[in-house]
């Protein structure tokens, strides 16, 4: 496969800073960045620091005549298989939405044919100011993709509102999404479905006091149910003993047992799309103590005998009546990932899985996969396996949730 490349022009905003991070996690994950910069944008970072990073020299001036004659405007869009505007500030949005070509990143802008990704960034009363949000609706028409803004605080002291940059790692995501041929919807797809999540590890009771547990942190399955909810859906997360606070907008059904799990999904059918997050425990204790197991002298220690959890995940995926549009498995493995998590679908009758390479261990994935924040999956469906890059947790949730958004609207799924 030929590398694919993306050609990101910097606009000239204080966020340009965060674009020095987008070029090297691009890279990381094996794509060619071509950087065209503002000249504004080389205000706030310089051009040998984004040639440095992207391994190539800068694009900024459209009429040099050196630049037409080895590589001019159509040729740099030529060559992209995507165009990322990151930071997208007002000025430019402004100059898209009504075809200005005034400098070379314009004049690309206006040139290509390939998808443009934007990420707005800019103080949040230049964002809420009704010329930027007829821009705004403009490009949106005109098929522009966004990825952003975020709210929370500004770089200006004391500034909070909409009009943040998106994370370098979301506006990766989004960029892939597109690479990969995702749409990448804003608003809300999900409006109307009902997803339903399982998440957290069981408690398995030995006695009153004991139990058998796992060292899932939940977190997976927490950003999945957050996801679904800020895409718009209703979600039912039902989730295992986890130290996690109760995602906003989130119906939360807490269960300890697998049993326990079984009986509240059941409970919260029917669903659109049910996610199978949970580290639900294999086996129980056969008869749980009602007392306290004692230590007595002599005796030694007690013999556990255990039986099989029921399948949950199975169960609901081999339903007659009442089965969810989308099932939805995950499958830790550490080794032959993708064999596994492909012949792991068949077997429980699922629809998807997410493949988890948990053998990743810190460095590669900061923190590990187990509690960590990062993850790094394949995803495996009945046309084949595609693989994902790391991305972090809430990122994998997002890009999961819109694509389970895109599903749900295809007919006979
Ligand atoms: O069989 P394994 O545990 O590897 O399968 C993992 C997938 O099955 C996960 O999606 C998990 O949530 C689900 N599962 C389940 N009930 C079980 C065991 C696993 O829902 N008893």
């Amino acid at each position: 496969m030929t590398q694919r490349t993306i050609l990101l022009i910097i606009g000239g905003g204080i966020a340009a800073y965060k674009s020095l991070e987008f070029i090297r996690r691009t890279r990381e994950r094996g794509l060619a960045v071509r950087a065209v910069m503002t000249r504004a944008a080389s205000q706030f970072v310089t051009p040998l620091a984004v040639g440095a990073l992207t391994g190539s020299r800068v694009f900024s001036d459209l009429f040099s005549l050196d630049d037409e004659q080895e590589i001019g405007h159509i040729r740099l869009s030529r060559e992209a298989d995507l165009i990322v505007v990151a930071p997208a500030t007002a000025d430019l949005m402004a100059k898209l939405a009504n075809g200005h070509a005034d400098d070379l990143a314009t004049a690309v802008l206006l040139a290509t044919d390939k998808p443009v990704l934007i990420a707005p960034a800019m103080n949040p009363r230049m964002w809420a100011h009704p010329a930027t949000c007829r821009n705004a609706a403009t490009l949106a028409a005109d098929g522009i993709h966004f990825v952003g803004p975020g709210t929370g605080e500004m770089a200006e002291r004391g500034e909070a509102g909409t009009g943040r940059m998106a994370e370098p790692l979301q506006i990766l995501a989004a960029a892939e999404a597109l690479l990969h041929g995702v749409p990448h919807i804003d608003g809300q797809p999900l409006q109307g479905r009902h997803v339903l999540v399982t998440s957290g590890p069981t408690h398995e009771p030995i006695d009153p006091v004991r139990y058998i547990a796992n060292r899932s942190s939940g977190k997976q399955g927490y950003a999945i149910a957050a996801a679904a909810a800020r895409l718009g859906a209703r979600v039912t997360l039902v989730s295992g003993p986890t130290a996690l606070a109760d995602p906003p907008g989130v119906n939360i059904v807490r269960v300890e047992t697998a049993r326990e799990m079984l009986s509240a999904v059941e409970a919260n059918l029917p669903a659109d799309a049910a996610i199978f997050a949970a580290a639900v425990a294999d086996w129980r204790v056969a008869s749980a103590g009602r007392h306290k197991l004692k230590k007595a002298a002599g005796t030694g220690a007690p013999a556990l005998a255990l039986v099989e959890n029921p399948d949950i995940l199975a169960t609901v995926a081999q339903r007659q009546a009442g089965r969810p549009r989308l099932v939805i498995g995950f499958a830790a493995e550490t080794e032959k990932v993708v064999e596994h998590a492909t012949a792991k679908r068949q077997r429980k009758g699922c629809d998807w899985i997410i493949a988890n390479d948990v053998s990743l261990a810190q460095g590669s994935v900061a923190g590990g996969v187990m509690g960590g924040d990062a993850n790094c999956v394949h995803l495996i469906t009945a046309a084949g396996a595609e693989d994902w890059p790391v991305l972090a947790k809430s990122e994998v949730a997002d890009r999961l949730m819109r694509r389970v958004a895109v599903t749900l609207r295809e007919p006979g799924t």
